[in-house]
């Protein structure tokens, strides 16, 4: 059955079109700024938390910042983190993994943060850096449709700002399901470099092995990677850094080429339900002993 939005999309002119798209942005930007009031005169705002009119920014805009970050510090924790360990979180948004660190590492640990959209850097360095400075926030002119079409340079030849051998714990959440495979090749092999030996990387990933391939898709499933790219696949054509999957066994020789033990790899659910839950593939950096 098409709705009265479809109809209203396929036949009215692209002027009415746009100026709907308006009004329902500034609605939303307005039900936000309500809801952030709400919270701040019942006293129940929490600090370092971006406006609710920034979530969307990364994605998932209806998403809680607090709980989502406070779960993968959990995942975090649960695997080795500590107190005064160098942390290096790629494609920080607004902050959702930093702001609840900021209450868990103490010096000598550290935070920083690589991220291609401008505001949210400016926001993260504004607020987060000016209450705790051991966390750094590192504006990347990175290049991706999706989240910064306008950057200049590639991710297949960005170098990473920091010193060989420099993190205890490296996270990407949501990151590489938004990179082609020769960016994400080259995100890789910087994650190696700044890595100790022995630190540890928690990285979350869309992949796909002959069993989902043959899966029929499940019924309210948000996504289906059916065209294939240079090295991945893609499941919005239009816009292919909107979600991005690699084949598990071709990751898996990543790791294994780069000196990287897999300890984990947690299966989402992301091909069975609406919900965008990936894999996570927890592996630790091998040192020149092998442990
Ligand atoms: C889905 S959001 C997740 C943000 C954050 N990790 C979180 O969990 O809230 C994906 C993030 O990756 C960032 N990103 C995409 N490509 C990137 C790149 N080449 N380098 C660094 N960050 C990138 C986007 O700007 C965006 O903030």
């Amino acid at each position: 059955m098409t709705t009265l939005a479809s109809a209203i999309r396929k036949h009215a002119p692209r002027r009415v079109v746009r100026f709907l798209r308006g009004a329902k942005g500034f609605g939303r930007r307005v039900a936000c700024d309500v809801a952030d009031l709400r919270e701040k005169l019942s006293g129940r705002a929490q600090p370092l938390t971006p406006p609710r009119r920034m979530w969307e920014l990364v994605g998932g805009g209806d998403a809680d910042f607090h709980s989502l970050g406070q779960s993968q510090v959990k995942l975090l924790k649960a695997h080795g983190l500590q107190p005064y360990h160098q942390v290096l979180d790629v494609g920080s948004g607004i902050g959702r993994l930093a702001s609840p660190l900021t209450q868990y590492l103490k010096a000598p640990g550290g935070f920083d943060g690589v991220e291609i959209i401008p505001e949210a850097v400016s926001w993260c360095q504004r607020v987060i850096t000016s209450a705790c400075p051991t966390f750094r926030f590192h504006r990347a002119d990175v290049r991706n449709d999706r989240y910064n079409p306008a950057g200049r340079t590639p991710a297949s030849s960005y170098v990473f700002p920091f010193a060989d051998e420099t993190f205890d714990f490296v996270f990407l959440g949501s990151v590489f399901t938004h990179m082609y495979a020769p960016d994400m090749r080259n995100y890789f092999s910087e994650i190696v470099r700044v890595m100790k030996p022995g630190g540890t990387c928690v990285i979350s990933y869309y992949l796909l092995d002959v069993a989902r391939r043959q899966q029929p898709a499940a019924p309210g499933s948000a996504l289906r990677f059916d065209t294939a790219l240079d090295g991945c696949w893609c499941a919005f054509p239009d816009l292919p850094e909107a979600a991005i999957a690699f084949e598990r066994r071709i990751v898996e020789q990543l790791y294994e080429a780069s000196g990287m033990r897999i300890l984990e790899l947690i299966r989402g659910n992301w091909d069975s339900s609406g919900r965008q839950d990936q894999d996570i593939v927890i592996a630790v950096k091998q040192s020149l002993t092998g442990s």
